[in-house]
C-alpha cells in the first residue's frame, strides 16, 4: 500500500461518503475506518465496501488517549481525516458535556497521537480537521461567513467544535503540525440518520406523521449534497495548503419552511399522491434555545485556489436523496427501530 489514512467517523453520515470515495478512489491507500459505533454509527452504510481488501475497520474511541497512541503506533498513518464527533445541535442542548468530552478531548487525542507518531517528521504527512460553519455563529439577512469571520459559536455544539478548530490550529502554530480544516454548511443526502431535518421529513411523509418545523420557519441554511462534501475533503486532503482553512458550501441558501415545501412537493410526485397532501403535515414546534437565524457560506477560496465546484443542483441533490430513502427502506427501518446496532456484532461475530 502506498499510503495509510486513518478516517475517523467513517461509520457516520459524512464519514461513509468519505470512507467509500477513498477507498473506491484509491486502491494503493490503506484506510482505516475508526469509529466508536455510538448511536450515529452505522457499519451498514459501508456493507458494498466492507470486504474491499484495502479497508479496515477499527471500533475504537478518540476519547480513550492511550488506545490512539496504541492504534497510531500499529497502523502508522500518513494521513488523519477527523470526522468522529458528537453532531447534533439539539443533543448538544440537552448533555453538553459530552460534546466536550467528544469533540475537544477526543480531538486532542488525536493531535497527540499524530504528534507522537510523527515525532516531527511532518514531510508527506497530513492531519485534517472536518469542521462546521456554525462555528461563525448566526448572519442577518445580509452576509457571508469568509475564512476571516471571527467565531462567534451559540451552541455547546459549536462551541465545542470552535475549540477543537482552535486546538488543531494551536498544534500548527506549536509543534508545526501540518493540519488542515474545512468548515463545511448542512449536508443531506443518503445515509443520514433521520433525526435531522431532511431525513426526518422524508421518514414521517412516508409515514404520514408531523413535519416538525423550528419557529416561524424563517431560519436560513445553506446546504451541500454530503458526496460534494466528500469530493471537496479528497481535493483538500491532496492540494490544500498546509495550515490552511477552506470554507465548503452549496452556494444554496434555503428558508427551513420553503425547504420542507420542496421536500414535500417532490415527495408527493414520487409517491403518487395529489399535490398537497405532504404539505398538509407541516407543523410549527417551539424553537429550540439560542437558535441562529441564518448561516450563509461563501466557498470563494476552495474554488478559487482548488477549482472545487458542486456537481448537484439542490434539486437533483434532493430528488437523487428521496429516491435513495425510497429504495433503501429498510435501512431506515433499521436505523429507526435501533436494529442496526446489532449489525455490527452479527457482521464482526464479537459484542458491540
Ligand atoms: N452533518 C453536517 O451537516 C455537517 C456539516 C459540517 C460539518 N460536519 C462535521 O462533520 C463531521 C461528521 O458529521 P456527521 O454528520 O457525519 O456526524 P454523524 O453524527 O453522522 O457521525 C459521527 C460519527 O462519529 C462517531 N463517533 C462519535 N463519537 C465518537 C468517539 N468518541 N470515538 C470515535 N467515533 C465516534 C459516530 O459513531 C459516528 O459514526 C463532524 O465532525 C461534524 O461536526 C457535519
Amino acid at each position: 500500500m502506498n499510503k495509510t489514512l486513518i478516517i475517523t467517523g467513517g461509520a457516520g453520515f459524512i464519514g461513509s461518503h468519505v470512507v467509500r470515495l477513498f477507498v473506491t478512489k484509491y486502491p494503493d491507500y490503506r484506510i482505516v475506518n475508526l469509529d466508536a459505533l455510538t448511536y450515529a454509527g452505522n457499519l451498514e452504510n459501508l456493507a458494498d465496501i466492507q470486504d474491499a481488501p484495502n479497508y479496515v475497520f477499527e471500533h475504537a474511541d478518540i476519547t480513550n488517549a492511550a488506545r490512539m497512541q496504541e492504534l497510531f503506533a500499529q497502523y502508522r498513518p500518513d494521513g488523519v481525516i477527523h470526522l468522529a464527533a458528537e453532531s447534533h445541535v439539539d443533543r448538544s442542548i440537552e448533555s453538553p458535556l459530552d460534546f466536550v468530552i467528544t469533540n475537544v478531548i477526543g480531538t486532542v487525542n488525536l493531535l497527540n497521537a499524530a504528534r507522537q507518531q510523527w515525532k516531527g517528521a511532518f514531510e508527506g504527512k497530513r492531519f485534517y480537521h472536518v469542521s462546521t460553519d456554525e462555528v461563525y455563529g448566526a448572519l442577518g439577512a445580509e452576509g457571508l461567513f469568509t475564512e476571516q469571520t471571527p467565531y462567534d459559536p451559540h451552541s455547546p455544539y459549536s462551541a465545542s467544535k470552535a475549540s477543537s478548530d482552535h486546538f488543531v490550529r494551536a498544534y500548527h502554530d506549536t509543534y508545526g503540525l501540518p493540519v488542515v480544516i474545512t468548515n463545511c454548511s448542512n449536508n443531506y443526502g443518503p445515509n443520514h440518520f433521520p433525526e435531522k431535518l431532511i431525513p426526518l421529513c422524508i421518514h414521517n411523509i412516508i409515514n404520514n406523521k408531523p413535519l416538525p418545523v423550528y419557529g416561524d420557519g424563517k431560519y436560513t441554511r445553506d446546504w451541500l449534497f454530503v458526496k460534494d462534501h466528500a469530493r471537496a475533503i479528497d481535493l483538500v486532503f491532496h492540494e490544500g495548503k498546509n495550515g490552511d482553512t477552506y470554507n465548503i458550501g452549496g452556494f444554496n441558501e434555503w428558508q427551513n419552511i420553503d425547504l420542507v415545501q420542496l421536500l414535500c412537493k417532490q415527495m408527493d410526485e414520487k409517491l403518487g399522491r395529489p399535490e398537497g397532501t405532504s404539505a398538509q403535515l407541516i407543523t410549527f414546534v417551539k424553537d429550540r434555545p439560542g437558535h441562529d437565524l441564518r448561516y450563509a457560506i461563501d466557498a470563494g477560496k476552495i474554488n478559487r485556489e482548488l477549482g472545487w465546484l458542486p456537481s448537484v443542483t439542490f434539486e437533483q441533490g434532493l430528488s437523487l436523496t428521496i429516491d435513495w430513502y425510497l429504495a433503501n427502506e429498510e435501512w431506515l427501518r433499521h436505523v429507526t427501530s435501533g436494529a442496526y446496532q446489532q449489525y455490527y456484532a452479527a457482521q464482526y461475530q464479537v459484542q458491540s
